[in-house]
């Protein structure tokens, strides 16, 4: 049984906190041996951010045995009261009043990109565990903050990669790895080919909506002028606020592709080449919504594709492209949200709860499936670990997560570091035949959409040093810059060491 309820689990003092300006290395509170570090009856959880993800995972948090969500915490108070009140929990406008609380024992972080790192430092720092969405780091230098400040105060701190929690995962590294069921892996392809829209180009800015404080909304972030139509959400497709369609979906498959093609084995990739656009939309957006990347590690390289483009304008079915070495060699049906890790003997195409073995004949040789509710299975996984102090027993462990969330972060850098299209960049030092099959495909996608690579980005291969997470060599300089960002005043990330 719990001694003491009441019993503070935190030194930070209010002006820290609710002062806004007073947080950062230097001041940083160590975070105390309390409450959560004996065996808990029931983890009281504060959700940060009450958008689509937060509301969605407060409901998981309340039908997890030992788990209750207790405060709500966004800057539109409208969505913080409305998750609140289904779970008579009380609803705040500032998260740092969840982290102050002597009531909470974990954090669910549900916040837009740019938020998630400043507001896990801070819960880790005020004694909180912490499960916190993809992706882990708006860029990959605050992630390894995290990862750090997790060590040193050891907290329990999980990823919301919740594919990690598929049991089918750990049959499929069997299949692939010891069984040898398709041979030597050569490459991978992994894919997110999944439409979406223009977000609108307004002639004067948003009015911010008088319901959502927009000091706490942007916090960390540059207070800008906003020309798309709607502040939620499609803060995805800004680079101020978000990480576009690589730090979305691209970090659930990438994560797939670590876990279950490299075995968790490579951290980061070692050369990057990328191309990519915002084609065919004249709106507000930022980031590509035609992004292709060739990362190659030290053993098999990945390719990854992300397009929200349909075929052809005003048509309803997304790309269907193709790396294969041979023209006419790829299995019908690869996934458009998966990956294929092609091997000496076949191809197994995986996605979400299920994938399947394809020999080079077409026949499928062997089948997952699982109808587990992962994000149940995931957040019940994290719950499990805080109670029994156990960061060991993570499904997605936060440095793993900062591994897969830089993958995306390093492909997003050299999307931006680059410049005019040059087919000239995409040709790597090695030859990776798939790969300009694949640039061949996409370019040939594109055609669709008016055919110039004019309005393309492309960038050199950059080299990254794994060891120091840093870019190395030729414009390296440039593509370190956007490793880390300006941080508003009062939301800094405390370097943590
Ligand atoms: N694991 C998954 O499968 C999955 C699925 C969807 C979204 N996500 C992730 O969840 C996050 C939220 O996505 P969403 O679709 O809910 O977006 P959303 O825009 O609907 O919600 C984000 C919410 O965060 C709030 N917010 C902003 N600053 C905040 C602060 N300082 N404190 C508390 N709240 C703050 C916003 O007001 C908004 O209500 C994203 O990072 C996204 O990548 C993960």
């Amino acid at each position: 049984m719990i001694s003491s309820r009441s019993q503070s689990r935190v030194s930070l003092s209010r002006r820290r906190f609710l002062g806004g300006v007073a947080v950062g290395a230097a001041t940083a509170a160590t975070a105390r041996t309390t409450r959560a570090d004996s065996a808990l009856s029931e983890v009281r959880i504060g959700i940060l951010g009450a958008g689509g993800k937060g509301s969605q995972l407060a409901s998981y948090v309340d039908k997890t045995p030992g788990a209750k969500v207790v405060m709500v915490a966004d800057p539109d108070i409208g969505r913080a009261r409305k998750t609140a009140d289904l779970y008579q929990a009380k609803a705040v406008k500032d998260l740092r009043h969840v982290l102050e609380s002597p009531d909470v024992d974990a954090v669910v972080i549900a916040t837009c990109d740019h938020w998630h790192c400043l507001a896990a430092i801070w819960a880790i720092e005020a004694g909180k565990d912490v499960y916190v969405e993809k992706p882990l780091g708006h860029n990959q230098w605050e992630g390894r903050q995290v990862v750090n400040a997790a060590t040193k105060h050891q907290r329990i701190v999980q990823l919301g990669t919740q594919q990690r929690s598929d049991a089918i995962q750990s049959q499929i590294r069997d299949f692939l790895h010891n069984e040898k069921g398709l041979g030597e892996i050569q490459y991978v392809q992994a894919n997110r080919l999944g439409l979406r829209g223009p977000i609108g180009k307004r002639p004067s800015p948003l009015a911010f909506p008088s319901n959502v404080d927009r000091e706490l909304w942007f916090g960390p972030a540059a207070i800008e002028p906003i020309y798309r139509n709607q502040l939620h959400y499609d803060w995805h497709w800004d680079w101020n606020t978000g990480t576009g369609e690589m730090g979305n979906w691209g970090v659930h498959i990438i994560d797939d592709v670590r876990n279950v093609a490299y075995q968790d084995a490579i951290d980061l990739p070692d050369r990057i080449t990328v191309a990519g656009g915002r084609v065919g939309w004249n709106d507000a957006g930022q980031t590509p919504n035609v992004h292709f990347a060739l990362l190659e590690t030290k053993t098999f390289p990945t390719m990854i594709t992300l397009s929200n483009l349909p075929t052809q304008p005003g048509k309803k079915g997304a790309w269907d492209i193709t790396s294969t070495p041979t023209p006419g060699e790829w299995p019908e049906n690869a996934p458009g949200s998966g990956y294929v890790i092609v091997c000496e003997g076949g191809y197994y195409l995986g996605q979400r709860g299920s994938g399947r073995a394809v020999d080079k004949t077409g026949n499928v040789i062997r089948q997952f499936h699982d109808d587990a509710n992962i994000i149940a299975v995931h957040m019940q996984n994290f719950v499990d670990a805080v109670r029994s102090r156990d960061a060991g027993a993570l499904n997605a462990p936060i440095e793993n997560g900062h591994f897969s969330t830089g993958w995306c972060n390093l492909a997003n850098v050299a999307f931006r570091a680059g410049g005019e299209f040059s087919r000239d960049d995409l040709e790597p030092e090695t030859t990776v035949a798939p790969w300009n099959r694949l640039v061949a495909n996409t370019l040939g996608c594109l055609r669709e959409f008016g055919g110039n690579p004019e309005s393309l980005r492309s960038c050199p291969t950059l080299h990254h040093d794994v060891a120091t997470e840093r870019f190395v060599g030729e414009n390296a300089a440039r593509a370190n810059q956007f490793l880390r960002r300006e941080y508003r005043r009062g939301y800094e990330i405390p370097m943590m060491s």
